[in-house]
């Protein structure tokens, strides 16, 4: 996949701002879950040129796409752990050095500099440019994949999936995605495909590698397309709408499957807790000119009781199948959370069971490559509600990979089934008895 030239900050003088504000959303990406979305729309950032700003913002991707081999490559030359400001020092600088290809006596001064900037850090100048100099003499290895991603994550993906494709999908986190978009009308593809330099996909999504603000793309204004990655684009479209059923999206914002089912001609209720996270899908449905009636409630203890012919369940997860464009959910996430998740999908999933009306479909879907996620939590839904059953997905439906398909019919979509990459999901397709 082709890589955008990565920028450069305007000048030297107006580095050290850009690297600064580097420095402060690298530490809010790995200090709590989201910390990266959030720290992307700071006021801080925003304050910076545009240039500088994305210069910022790739710098901190690059380091996060390579910190497992970054930190390994320093801890191997500093004995005692200096302080967390200068630990991200270390590792912006590094990422500079051979992910970004600053020359180098331009990489270590910087890095000497943001240190110089603060007080905690100070103390630590000579230390940051005695390290940096010692990795450019020896450049430590960045691509080997099975560094990319934390041990204890790689270990999960070597027992579920086998060693070459843990290694596959490990391999995709130093590759900068494309974007892939979803359209209002499927039909229209080929011609934004052409309009963009991209792709049709088969499942109807249009992939570009073109970046920049998406705001000003052909078609945005219009709210022909939204974006949304081509594996997130397959759930809604198993449960098959037909125009006029109503249909159930719990867990719904920012909206991606909500706008997906409402294209189709679905009468949708869009359920989701967050509060801003809704209004986001608010501003979404208004943009693309579809409709959906939203509520702000906790999916398993909503008291409406109405029942609906589809109804789609994308659970919260651990979403490490997101890595692509989210490398810091590899670092946020811990080993408890996935069973904490766990105990929340199992919730929800019955809350989902008891809106669908008999006959009605029900997709379960998490963008996590955790099988505990996954194949585990319809393994125990099957024994609990025994009026399911899966209806098989059929081979190439909805632009599914054939290798994404498996044995008892949902899908395991691993992030190097689709040439260039695509995010990590599970979905199985129940169906609910008649009586
Ligand atoms: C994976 S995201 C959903 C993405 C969305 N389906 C889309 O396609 O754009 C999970 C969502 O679940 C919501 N959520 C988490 N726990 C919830 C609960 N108990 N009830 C309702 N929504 C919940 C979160 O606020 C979040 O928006």
């Amino acid at each position: 996949m082709s890589q955008s030239e990565p920028p450069t900050p305007s000048s030297d003088a107006a580095g050290l701002p850009a690297r600064a504000a580097a420095l402060d959303l690298l530490t809010a990406a790995l200090s709590r879950r989201a910390g990266l979305e959030e720290g992307l729309s700071h006021p801080a950032l925003a304050a910076l040129s545009p240039r500088d700003r994305a210069f910022a913002r790739a710098l901190v991707m690059a380091t996060l796409r390579r910190l497992g081999p970054i930190d390994q490559a320093l801890q191997a030359r500093v004995q005692k752990p200096p302080p967390d400001r200068v630990v991200q020092i270390l590792r912006l600088g590094a990422a500079q050095l051979f992910v970004l290809q600053t020359p180098a006596h331009a990489a270590v001064s910087s890095a000497v500099d943001l240190a110089q900037a603060h007080k905690q850090s100070r103390p630590f100048k000579g230390l940051v440019n005695a390290v940096l100099r010692a990795l450019t003499r020896e450049p430590p290895d960045l691509a080997d994949p099975e560094r990319l991603a934390p041990p204890w994550l790689y270990a999960r993906w070597t027992s579920a999936y086998g060693a070459e494709q843990a290694r596959a999908i490990a391999a995709l986190i130093a590759e900068e995605p494309a974007t892939d978009l979803s359209l209002k009308d499927p039909a229209e593809a080929p011609k934004l495909a052409a309009e963009l330099g991209g792709e049709a996909l088969a499942g109807g999504s249009v992939r570009t590698t073109r970046r920049g603000d998406v705001a000003g793309w052909p078609g945005f204004a219009e709210g022909g397309w939204w974006v949304q990655d081509a594996a997130a684009a397959i759930p809604a479209q198993l449960l098959q709408i037909q125009p006029g059923q109503t249909a159930l999206d719990l867990c719904a914002a920012p909206g991606g499957k909500t706008l997906q089912l409402a294209a189709a001609g679905a009468e949708v209720v869009a359920v989701d807790r967050s509060a801003p996270r809704l209004k986001r899908l608010s501003a979404n449905l208004q943009r693309t000119g579809l409709a959906a009636e939203t509520v702000a409630a906790d999916a398993g203890d909503w008291k409406d009781r109405r029942a609906f012919d589809a109804v789609l369940l994308d659970a919260p997860c651990s979403a490490t199948g997101t890595f692509r464009r989210h490398p810091d959910v590899l670092w946020a996430a811990k080993p408890g959370d996935v069973a904490s998740l766990a105990a929340v999908q199992a919730r929800l999933f019955d809350a989902a069971a008891e809106r669908v009306r008999p006959g009605g479909r029900l997709v379960y879907c998490v963008c996590s490559l955790e099988p505990e996620e996954g194949e585990g939590q319809l393994a125990a839904f099957l024994q609990r509600r025994p009026e399911f059953a899966v209806e098989p997905v059929a081979a190439g439906e909805a632009g599914a990979p054939e290798a994404s398909l498996r044995p008892d019919g949902t899908l395991r979509l691993l992030p190097h089934h689709l040439p260039g990459g695509m995010d990590g999901f599970y979905a199985a397709r129940l169906k609910r008895s008649r009586d």
